[in-house]
């Protein structure tokens, strides 16, 4: 086989086989295809696309480039959920205590935050002492003994995708649907779950903008799932505007708590059920994702999801009076409100920008090595669709010093339009497949 002539395959609109694409991936991994070569590959799948069954190969064999993660020592089905990102997305932190709370088996591998979205390790560790380095063993004992662990992904799992991201981010390649697809997909399955939900965000704050992508890349997704022989289903969420009302990590925790207890943002709430109704479904504990839906609000509403959040604080090290006490959280010494400009409705709001505003006050990374200020970040008081009087309470800023909360409230205000007109509030789930 000679790497060339796949690359013409593929530059030429063919579909590689298996073998080929297995060929591809390990001898990338071991070195012994160059960089070049491997990025005119990917500029030809970028304009070439590939067939599910190429995705589904492909996947398949980058997870072989690494470790797996084996948890058949758990009984019953393990579910997990992933989310393409997004700005206050803190979604996980109420959902897996939900869903464990209901009888789901939750063993969950999150990642840290890039740019204007925010990652659910980073959010954890700003409780107290939580701990998510977790060993695989301990993982797979606390989820036997608890229903629930959520641990950093380890670096072991699909090297192959760590190494062509690379690549892809340096090419040009990375809006690549089936590149993407399989990068997320393989990392799941290695992740070795029987079940998987996938929140796919589209919008003004999300990785896909563009709705018909991310319906593409929904689909594509839940294909390779289904093909591999695990239960997938994906749900469209819209990402035009933060999801909640917190955005920052100490900020999104207590937001959290929030919810749990019943008490949290509906757009928030709403999302969680939809996405563990489904989760439910997958892992066989309820008949319908309605009926799943249904046996969560019992689960918020009588507290056990709020003690089960409790119980995972515990068992991974963290304070969990928490809970009870959000002063226990990082607090930041600055607080600066920031008033509406004038009378009206909120018709857009910037949702990346405000993002790119909390990542700059220390609540995201610009870079990798970026240190995370867990205190920091912003809280909204209204959303799309809101009526606000001139003066009225429209944001918080939460910085560490002066100039950054006024370098913040600067930025703030232009992200929020206003129209004499009133607004409808958006949908925030469009499609499930
Ligand atoms: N996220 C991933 O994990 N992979 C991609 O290719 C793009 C986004």
């Amino acid at each position: 086989m000679r790497v060339y002539d796949l690359i013409w395959k593929k530059r030429e609109g063919g579909e590689l086989t298996r073998e080929e694409l297995e060929f591809l991936i390990s001898r990338f991994v071991n070195g012994e295809i160059p960089d070049y070569q491997m990025s005119a590959w990917c500029m030809a799948v970028f304009f070439k696309g590939m067939t599910f069954e190429e995705c589904t190969a492909l996947t398949l064999a980058m997870i072989d480039s690494g470790q797996k993660i084996d948890l058949s020592s758990i009984p019953g089905l393990k579910v997990d959920k992933h989310s393409t990102g997004g700005v206050g997305d803190k979604t996980s932190l109420v959902l897996l205590p939900l869903v464990a709370a209901a009888g789901g088996t939750v063993a969950k591998m999150s990642g840290r935050g890039l740019g204007h979205t925010g990652g659910t390790i980073d959010k954890l560790e700003s409780i107290p002492g939580f701990r998510t380095d977790l060993s695989q063993n301990e993982f797979i004992k606390q989820v036997s003994q608890i229903g629930i662990a959520i641990m950093g992904q380890t670096k072991a799992l699909v090297p192959a995708d760590k190494k062509l991201y690379a690549l892809r981010d340096l090419t040009a390649t990375v809006e690549s649907i089936p590149l993407i697809a399989s990068s997320i997909v393989s990392k799941k399955l290695a992740a070795g779950t029987d079940a998987i939900v996938l929140d796919v965000k589209y919008g003004d704050g999300a990785f896909m903008h563009d709705f018909e992508n991310a319906l593409d890349l929904a689909r594509t997704m839940v294909e390779i799932g289904n093909r591999a022989g695990r239960r997938f289903k994906a749900v469209l969420s819209d990402m035009n505007q933060p999801l909640g009302l917190a955005i920052g990590n100490s900020l999104e925790i207590a937001e959290a708590i929030t919810t749990l207890k019943g008490e949290g943002p509906p757009d928030l709430t709403k999302l969680c059920l939809t996405l563990g109704g489904l989760m439910l479904f997958l892992a066989g504990l309820s008949d319908t994702p309605e009926s799943g839906e249904e046996m969560l609000s019992e689960k918020l509403s009588s507290g056990a999801a709020f003690a089960k959040f409790k119980e995972l604080i515990e068992a991974q090290g963290g304070n969990p009076k928490v809970g009870d006490d959000l002063n226990l959280l990082p607090k930041a010494p600055v607080i600066r409100k920031i008033m509406a400009p004038c009378d009206g409705w909120i018709e857009r709001i910037n949702c990346r920008t405000l993002g790119i505003i909390a990542m700059e006050l220390g609540a995201g990374r610009n870079r990798l090595e970026d240190i995370i200020k867990p205190e920091v970040g912003l809280r909204l008081h209204a959303k799309v669709g809101d009526y606000l009087k001139k003066g009225a309470l429209l944001a918080e800023v939460h910085a560490l010093k002066d100039s950054d909360a006024e370098m913040a409230s600067l930025q703030l205000v232009d992200c929020f339009h206003f129209t004499l007109e009133p607004v409808d509030r958006p949908a925030l789930v469009k499609v499930i497949i």
